[in-house]
């Protein structure tokens, strides 16, 4: 799926004018590319070899595979993909250009050639509050998500619609009116023996799974992990700023959403607070704090397959003068993923370095 959002997004914004395109497939060499040409082999280090810039949506095995021995090979040439094989390692930067291109910029100046898109929920998370970070008033932050489908991959997006058909069937056959028994019906439903759950491993639609990834020492759950790890390597922190929340899958089809709970660094007035998120990125939108723009705006049904992040909610907390709510919501496939990655390309042939 980010490879199609990600080859849509390029044809969008004429990514493609100008640089000699040539296109590998992992299963299907000898195909018929997206130009019309030939598909290579994607496991053909030679060829790949040829490429000045080689970005992947094949997943962590595939970098896994093929950048050592394309590295061994002596190939001097930029990686970029959205896998979390490269993310962490020192010779590697996560690219979120609005939040941290001077970053990107230090590290092409010190010869990196490893660009690699960030966690898709960290990313969204900076794009809706990076003004907070860059003005350095976050301390700490608790994040609590709602994920949807689409991050765990498109054969579980399309569980989760096959399972909404199952229970909207169960619903319907009872022939009622009354809620309660519907619900009866369905909750049988999502608990029956051959409900298709192979995917998810549990009943999605109607639910949610309070568990995405694997478990890490400590009781976090690697998405979870990826929150701290990867936004203090985004910003570029000196000393780590500490970040966790509990990640949970929600019947959401491609928006990510999350609320958080941000303890500041001093007191400072919430105009100047709402100012410093609605200044995040050009792409981040203020929602003021009321039901009617909340209900329009910070759903994922209003930013689905938009480039535009809301962040709204925003309020002190009871906690005190220095704790802050907001919630956010963000195209996972966008700006998740595709969008960062699009960029990178541009920003290496604009790069005069
Ligand atoms: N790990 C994310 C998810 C995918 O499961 O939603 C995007 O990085």
């Amino acid at each position: 799926m980010v490879g199609s959002v990600l080859m849509q997004r390029m044809r969008e914004e004429s990514d493609f004018d100008g640089i000699e395109a040539v296109f590998f497939s992992t299963s299907n060499a000898g195909g018929k590319s997206p130009a019309g040409n030939e598909l290579l082999d994607a496991f053909d280090i030679k060829s790949l070899a040829t490429c000045d810039v080689i970005v992947s949506c094949q997943g962590g095995e595939y970098t896994q595979r093929v950048v050592g021995p394309l590295r061994e090979g002596g190939w001097k040439g930029y990686w970029i993909d959205a896998a979390s094989t490269l993310r962490m390692a020192d010779d590697a930067v996560i690219i979120l250009d609005p939040v941290n291109r001077a970053v990107i910029d230090q590290a092409l100046s010190s010869g990196v050639k490893n660009y690699i898109g960030g966690n898709c929920t960290v990313s969204l998370m900076l794009m809706a509050l990076g003004g907070l970070f860059r003005e350095g008033l976050v301390e700490w932050m608790s994040t609590m998500t709602y994920q949807a489908a689409s991050g765990a991959g498109a054969p579980k997006m399309l569980e989760l619609m096959r399972q909404m058909e199952r229970l909207t069937a169960a619903g319907n056959a009872t022939g009622s009116a009354d809620a309660l028994i519907v619900e009866k019906a369905v909750t049988a439903e999502q608990r029956a023996e051959n409900f298709p759950a192979a995917e998810f491993g549990a009943p999605l639609a109607g639910s949610l799974l309070a568990w995405i990834d694997k478990d890490m020492p400590g009781g976090q759950t690697k998405e979870e992990w990826k929150g701290e790890a990867e936004t203090n390597k985004i910003i570029g922190s000196k000393t780590a700023i500490p970040i966790d929340g509990i990640c949970v899958r929600v019947g959401a089809l491609r928006c990510h959403s999350q609320g958080v709970c941000v303890k500041l660094t001093r007191d400072v007035p919430l105009a100047d607070l709402e100012a410093i998120l609605a200044g995040s990125t050009p792409w981040t939108r203020f929602v003021a704090n009321n039901k009617a723009d909340t209900l329009r705006d910070l759903t994922p049904a209003a930013v689905s397959g938009t480039l535009t992040v809301p962040v709204g909610r925003v309020h002190k907390l009871r906690m005190g003068p220095e704790y802050l709510g907001a919630f956010t919501v963000g195209d996972q496939l966008l700006w998740g993923a595709a969008e960062p990655l699009r960029r990178m390309v541009r920003i290496l042939r604009e790069w005069k370095g």
